[in-house]
């Protein structure tokens, strides 16, 4: 049985400790621990431990936003994967396009991503086109592209742990996602470029997931249809009612 990934991206929300809680708890007090089901949330830093600690049941398995590419030293700022691990993160997104605007480059990004496998955590590598580079019939280049930086020289046995996120940018917060049908197209290429590269023989261990302006009523439709193995959501997942329906979809 293949597992289904939820994943809510809270970005730089909720602005108090309170709000937080409520909205964790809200989600943790009506899931239930299902097999086939991984619930995750990926909050700002500031809440991983609080929100871990009323992580009753453990239903919810928590995940950060981004990692440092060292583990410890003279890095003002920083927070790096050996924190994340040690406050029972799993999951991290690495190269998400509102990181990659701010100045993580695809360098930055594969390092990030060694070190989180090294660490024995799980990055969530984000690819995806500008509106720009779709019109201009680019897609395939570009992710083909954001594939073979982001786990270059990644070891073959490692690459199954990277999860791949499918993002296009112009569907992030627009309310106008991706159509199922070319996500389809999309998965499809990413498991062709994963053998090409990389030479896996079989690319079926390789989740995917679609992100970019996901709700309760789309979401169904991109496992279904577009044959992902989840999603990653922002805005619907700082609204709990629709975070639930989301999660109650897969029951
Ligand atoms: P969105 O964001 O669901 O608000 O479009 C998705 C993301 O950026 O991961």
């Amino acid at each position: 049985m293949k597992k289904i990934f939820i994943i809510g991206n809270w970005k730089c929300n909720p602005t108090s400790l309170s709000e937080a809680k409520n909205l964790f708890l809200s989600i943790n007090k009506k899931i239930k621990k299902k097999r086939k089901i991984e619930t995750v949330i990926c909050p700002p830093f500031v809440y991983l431990y609080p929100l871990a600690q009323l992580n009753r049941g453990h239903k919810i398995v928590l995940g950060a936003q981004d990692t440092f590419f060292e583990e410890k030293g003279a890095f003002t700022g920083q927070v790096s994967a050996v924190m994340l691990k040690d406050l029972g993160c799993k999951y991290v997104i690495v190269g998400h396009s509102e990181k990659r605007a701010h100045g993580d480059n695809d360098e930055i990004i594969n390092k990030k991503i060694h070190i989180l496998l090294k660490e024995n955590l799980t990055p969530i590598l984000c690819i995806g086109e500008t509106k720009e580079e779709r019109e201009k019939k680019q897609t395939f280049e570009k992710i083909k592209y954001q594939i073979q930086e982001g786990l270059r020289k990644v070891a073959k046995k490692y690459l199954h742990k990277v999860i791949i996120a499918y993002e296009p940018i112009w569907a992030i917060g627009t309310n106008k996602p991706c159509p199922p049908e070319s996500v389809l197209t999309i998965s499809i290429f990413i498991r062709k470029t994963f053998s090409a590269l990389f030479g896996l023989k079989k690319t079926d261990k390789i989740a995917i997931l679609y992100g970019g302006s996901v709700n309760a009523d789309n979401a169904k439709r991109y496992v279904e249809e577009a044959r992902v193995n989840g999603l990653l959501i922002g805005s619907s997942s700082l609204k709990a009612e629709e975070f639930l329906k989301i999660i109650f979809s897969f029951y």
